[in-house]
């Protein structure tokens, strides 16, 4: 990917601190004189976004993880074309609070739609804008559920879904982004979340300058 500009994505299960250190990264690199656009997935665009309350709420559940898999896909084709390309090619430096590793996991290794078709859609997608770094955010499924937990009810806090299927579901899914790093050894790095904010963050910081500011 030839982008003057560098993505760089957060991945991990629900509650690990995703949109926290995304959060905390943007301000790192904005310090630092670079330009970021921070954005999520699904979401970053409103028609992305419409898609996002419709699979968090449950409403695409009737439908099965396969029409899922085809609504996150479109999405994300309007997020690519609409935010994260045209700022790359400006230059900018995106940051995802997920990207396709989650459809990956989610829909794909947790839910059960094959390889293939989770292959198939991300090469039509995603094609060769693959992140230039993906942080995976690790931690036993008990301290993510109940941060996801303790932060529900909170203001703006939305009904997530994802929140409440049982421990196998997020047994799967530890799993499978551990798998998505093994395969994936140049672009994803796996950060240990279980630590407080501010060291998880450091964590973070010291991967992004070794890998893409040195
Ligand atoms: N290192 C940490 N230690 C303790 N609490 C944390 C830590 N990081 C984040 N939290 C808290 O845990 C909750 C979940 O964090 P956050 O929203 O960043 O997770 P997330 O990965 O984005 O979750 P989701 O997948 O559900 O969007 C928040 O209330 C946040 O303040
Ligand atoms: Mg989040």
């Amino acid at each position: 990917m030839k982008h003057p500009g560098k993505f760089i994505t957060f991945e991990g299960g629900e509650g690990a601190g995703k949109s926290t250190q995304a959060e905390l990264l943007a301000k790192r690199l904005t310090d630092k004189g670079i330009e970021v656009v921070t954005t999520r997935e699904p979401g970053g665009t409103p028609g992305a976004e419409l898609v996002r309350y419709l699979l968090k709420t449950g409403m695409l559940e009737p439908l099965g993880p396969f029409t899922e898999t085809i609504m996150v896909s479109a999405a994300r084709d309007d997020h690519l074309n609409e935010v994260i390309r045209p700022a790359l090619e400006d230059g900018k430096w995106v940051i995802s609070d997920r990207f396709a590793d989650s459809t990956r996991a989610y829909q794909g290794s947790a839910s059960g739609v094959e390889p293939e078709i989770i292959n198939a859609l991300e090469r039509i997608v995603v094609g060769d804008d693959q992140p230039d770094l993906t942080l995976l955010l690790d931690l036993p499924l008990e301290t993510g559920l109940d941060r996801a937990k303790s932060r529900a009810g909170e203001e703006g806090v939305e009904d997530d879904r994802f929140d409440r299927q049982d421990k196998n579901f997020h047994k799967n899914l530890r799993e499978a982004f551990h798998d998505i790093a093994e395969q994936n050894p140049d672009r994803v790095v796996v950060v240990d979340a279980g630590r407080l904010k501010r060291s998880v963050s450091s964590s973070v910081w010291k991967v992004v300058q070794d890998r893409l500011l040195s």
